[in-house]
């Protein structure tokens, strides 16, 4: 008879352990990853008053804020060497797809989407500076993102450069 209850006890005891164990890791995993947080490039915040940028100190605008990007003033004059900085970026970043003259043919586009052409005096017209200087940050839908490689002021070097291109 008591061998029974042994029995029985250690079969509560171990299976209250396994129930205990159970919740531990659920609790572990779901704390992980349950927390409140915000991801990167989720929001953009206002910087507190007194806060020191480590460079540029530009807003960082995602695809979806494109608009407000759009409405910013080009704080870099279209100067000659302003121009020929973005032609050098150019060549470098752009040309591949967009090709030299900007025409939107460049050695990749016969194995890739054909980009369009950039001295089109409709699409010209249409965008702003500051719309263009966003979308070299951000990338296009498939047209990638450069915010990596080249600096809020390099982009608007390559932005004064593309309005070059119409002009010629
Ligand atoms: C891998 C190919 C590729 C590269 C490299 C590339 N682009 Fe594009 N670009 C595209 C494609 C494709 C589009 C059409 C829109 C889309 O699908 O993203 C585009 C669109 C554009 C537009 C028009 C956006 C609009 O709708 O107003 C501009 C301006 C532009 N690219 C500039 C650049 C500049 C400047 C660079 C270099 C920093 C560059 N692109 C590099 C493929 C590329």
């Amino acid at each position: 008879m008591m061998k029974y209850v042994f029995a029985l006890t250690l079969l509560v005891v171990g299976a209250v352990a396994a129930v205990q164990g159970g919740v531990l890791v659920m609790r572990w995993n779901d704390n992980m990853t349950q927390t409140p947080r915000v991801m990167p490039g989720e929001r953009a915040f206002a910087m507190p008053v007194g806060s020191v940028p480590r460079a540029g100190g530009e807003l960082y605008y995602p695809k979806e804020e494109r608009e407000a990007a759009a409405l910013r003033k080009n704080p870099v004059p279209a100067t000659p060497e302003s121009v020929k900085t973005g032609g050098a970026l150019f060549t470098i970043y752009c040309v591949p797809c967009h090709g030299a003259a900007g025409k939107g043919d460049g050695p990749v586009t016969p194995k890739f989407v054909p980009p369009p052409d950039l001295t089109n005096a409709d699409l010209q017209k249409g965008r702003t500076d500051g719309y263009w200087q966003s979308y070299l940050g951000v990338g296009g839908a498939i047209m990638p993102a450069y915010g990596e490689a080249l600096s809020p002021e390099e982009r608007w070097h390559v932005v004064n450069y593309v309005r070059s291109l119409a002009q010629r």
